[in-house]
């Protein structure tokens, strides 16, 4: 583990585990990050089943043992029977932080009506803030666009490091 602060990338897919169709979520969440932190930072990506305990597994070594203080997981957020990243999620998760799913819900609604069916939300597991996108690769940009602005500031309240990006916003700064 260095200095440097994680941010873990899951990719949550039966199809994209297996190697049926090339991930396509993780590197578009890679790519926003890559413009939205501005200081040093190390990616570890992975790419799961949507098995609840491997998605919770996954999560946890991320945050305990890679030291991530960020995870963005993409996938598995809809009502059908193999979606469970959410409840994986708050599995794993201290408190729950609804306010983002919220607003990312708010965001997608104005450019898919099926943003409704998504159900996914964010918490924190000590100070590792968890976030989840749905797994369409046009709603990552969305969907982060809406909460950016909030994310350095709540890793600094749960105690993570310093997320330098000049799209932050911290009260008081
Ligand atoms: N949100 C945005 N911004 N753009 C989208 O295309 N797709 C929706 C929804 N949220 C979508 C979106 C659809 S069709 C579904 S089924 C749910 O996210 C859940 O997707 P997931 O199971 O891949 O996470």
């Amino acid at each position: 583990m260095s200095d440097v602060p994680a941010v873990g990338i899951l990719t949550v897919s039966d199809r994209a585990s297996r190697g049926d169709y090339e991930d396509r979520g993780g590197p578009a969440i890679r790519a926003y990050l890559q413009e939205a932190l501005s200081g040093p930072w190390r990616a570890v990506a992975a790419i799961v089943s949507d098995d609840r305990d491997v998605v919770e597994a996954e999560l946890t070594r991320l945050a305990d043992e890679e030291g991530c203080c960020l995870i963005v997981t993409t996938g598995g957020t809809g009502p059908a029977p193999r979606d469970i990243t959410p409840e994986a999620t708050e599995a794993v998760c201290d408190r729950m932080l609804p306010g983002f799913g919220e607003a990312m819900r708010a965001e997608s609604l104005r450019h898919v009506p099926t943003a409704i069916l998504s159900r996914q939300t964010a918490g924190h597991r000590g100070s590792c803030l968890i976030l989840n996108l749905p797994g369409k690769p046009a709603a990552i940009r969305e969907c982060l666009d809406a909460v950016w602005g909030g994310i350095p500031y709540c890793v600094d309240l749960i105690g993570g490091p310093r997320l330098e990006s000049e799209g932050a916003f911290r009260p008081g700064a």
